[in-house]
């Protein structure tokens, strides 16, 4: 048993003492599910991940530190691409914005959507004149015609997917011909015939305490849903950008689960939705290693 092992079995013990963990890989992760669970979130990411910001996503650090400007990685990344004004950008799973908001204010010209889960007051956004708010699912992009996009992009959301490859011939159908997606997501990097049975629950547990479907996040099958449509596939591991943000992240949740009172304290006042995600927090660092388990990439596909 090689040490990350060690420290993960003893991690879920100090859990299993407070969260049944069995009922944990089997709760319901429908798309209905996941609003409910961003619904009470909302304010323990803000509170906890944020320190009162908008961004619901990791950051990308370029020095081994983590700095608030590390959440503006990805939009960065999206900007790099619009070098034409008038480009018409979707962002599905925009969440509070963070990065459709910085984008429109780099890019006055261009017309950015944003989409979102109904039920989540994001239509009540106040938001700049170049930017148009769509409630919807995007596993069904059907208010939008086809041929609508230069890009469409989505950071850390098409992981809660009901069918990864439907929402990827949905995304193919409302881009340009020449129009690019990008996703900034984790993923598995075997399969799970490739996986141990423990690499497999602790994968499934560290899904599931953010409301995600265990089933379908190995890279390999993302490339071949990709490719059956899009050209240029390029995916690129950033797991070691995200480090900074994910070690933040395991302290405040090591000291969580280091305070029982803290814990039986949150448990009576705070929702079960917004109390699982310090199970996540306390693994993702030890499972986002770029080896065994888990790996961030950004992807770039054109039509
Ligand atoms: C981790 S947050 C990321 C938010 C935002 N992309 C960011 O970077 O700050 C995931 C977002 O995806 C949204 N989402 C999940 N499933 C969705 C679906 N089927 N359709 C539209 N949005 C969805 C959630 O409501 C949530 O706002």
């Amino acid at each position: 048993m090689n040490i990350q092992t060690w420290e993960i079995e003893d991690r879920l013990r100090v859990m299993g003492k407070y969260f049944d963990l069995d009922a944990l890989v089997a709760r319901n992760t429908d798309t209905q599910a996941v609003g409910k669970y961003y619904r009470k979130s909302d304010f323990f990411y803000s509170l906890v991940h944020n320190r009162g910001g908008k961004c619901i996503h990791f950051g990308l650090s370029e020095d081994g530190s983590h700095h608030k400007d590390d959440f503006l990685g990805q939009a960065r990344f999206v900007g790099s691409l619009l070098d034409r004004p008038s480009m018409n950008i979707l962002e599905v799973g925009a969440g509070k914005l963070f990065n459709t908001r910085y984008l429109a204010g780099e890019f006055p010209n261009c017309h950015f959507t944003a989409l979102d889960l109904p039920n989540r007051n994001f239509l009540k956004n106040r938001v700049p004149s170049n930017v148009e708010l769509r409630e919807g699912d995007y596993n069904d992009l059907s208010i939008f015609p086809e041929n609508s996009f230069d890009v469409v992009f989505g950071v850390e959301t098409i992981c809660y997917a009901e069918s990864k490859e439907r929402v990827f011939k949905e995304i193919y159908r409302v881009l340009k011909p020449g129009g690019r997606l990008v996703i900034f997501d984790g993923y598995e990097i075997k399969s799970h015939e490739e996986m141990t049975e423990f690499e497999r629950r602790v994968s499934a547990i560290t899904w599931t305490a953010m409301c995600i479907n265990p089933s379908d996040h190995y890279i390999g099958n993302i490339r071949k849903y990709l490719e059956a449509s899009f050209s240029e596939v390029e995916i690129t591991d950033l797991t070691r950008k995200v480090k900074p943000t994910l070690r933040r992240i395991d302290r405040i949740s090591c000291y969580y689960f280091m305070h029982p009172q803290l814990i039986r304290f949150t448990q009576k006042h705070f929702p079960i939705d917004a109390n699982l995600n310090g199970i996540a927090g306390w693994l993702l660092f030890l499972t986002f290693d770029g080896e065994t388990i888990h790996q961030y990439c950004r992807i770039v596909a054109v039509k």
